[in-house]
C-alpha cells in the first residue's frame, strides 16, 4: 500500500537527486534516519512554503504529516493560486484544512530521554569494541520497556546493525 509519505519520498528522490544510492541497506537507512535538505535548498527556484509542505510530508513524526490527502491538496491548491496571482508563495500556515478521518492517539514517549542516552551510550561503546553485546531493561509489567526499545529502534538515528531482542511476555 502507497501512502502519502512513500509517494512524497518518490517524488523527493526524482526532484532533488537525494537519497540515491546504488546500495538498498543506504537507501533505507536515509529513509529512517537522516534528515532530509530543504528542497529549497537544493533548487532555489522552489518557493520556500512549498519546501516546506514537502518537508511536513516527509516527517518522520507521523502526527506532525498530514492527516489525509484532502490537506494536502488543498495546501497546493493554495500554492498554485498564489503563483499564479503573485508569481511566487507567501508563507501561510501549512495543514489548516487537514483533518483526520479516525481519531488518533499522538504516540510519544514521554519522559525517557535519560533511559534512552543510557541505551544508546552503550550501543556506540558496543559498536567501537567491535563484540556483540546484551543488555537487560527490566521493570514492571505496563512501564515502557517495549516502548523504549521499539523508540530506540524506529528513531534514534543510530548506524544500521542487526539488533535483536527478546521479549519475556
Ligand atoms: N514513557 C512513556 N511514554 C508514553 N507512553 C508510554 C510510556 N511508557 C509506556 N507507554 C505506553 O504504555 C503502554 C505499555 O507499554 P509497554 O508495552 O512498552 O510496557 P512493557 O514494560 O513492555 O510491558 P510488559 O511488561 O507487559 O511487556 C504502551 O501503550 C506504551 O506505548
Ligand atoms: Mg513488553
Amino acid at each position: 500500500m502507497f501512502t502519502l509519505l512513500h509517494i512524497n519520498k518518490v517524488l523527493y528522490s526524482l526532484g532533488s537527486g537525494r537519497f540515491i544510492s546504488d546500495d538498498p541497506m543506504e537507501i533505507i537507512h536515509s529513509h529512517i534516519a537522516k534528515q532530509p535538505i530543504l528542497p529549497c535548498e537544493v533548487n532555489s527556484s522552489i518557493p520556500g512554503p512549498l519546501s516546506d509542505l514537502v518537508m511536513k510530508l516527509l516527517s518522520k513524526m507521523a502526527e506532525e504529516r498530514y492527516q489525509n490527502a484532502f490537506g494536502v491538496m488543498a495546501d497546493l491548491q493554495h500554492c498554485k493560486e498564489q503563483l499564479k496571482e503573485k508569481n511566487t508563495v507567501l508563507p501561510f500556515p501549512l495543514g489548516s484544512n487537514d483533518v483526520s478521518l479516525k481519531f488518533n492517539l499522538p504516540y510519544k514517549l514521554i519522559g525517557r530521554e535519560e533511559e534512552m542516552n543510557e541505551l544508546i551510550l552503550g550501543f556506540e561503546q558496543m559498536m567501537e569494541q567491535g563484540k556483540p553485546a546484551v543488555t537487560a531493561v527490566t521493570g514492571a509489567p505496563g512501564v515502557g520497556k517495549s516502548a523504549l526499545i521499539n523508540e530506540i529502534q524506529t528513531t534514534a538515528a543510530l548506524p544500521l546493525c542487526p539488533v535483536a531482542y527478546a521479549d519475556s511476555t
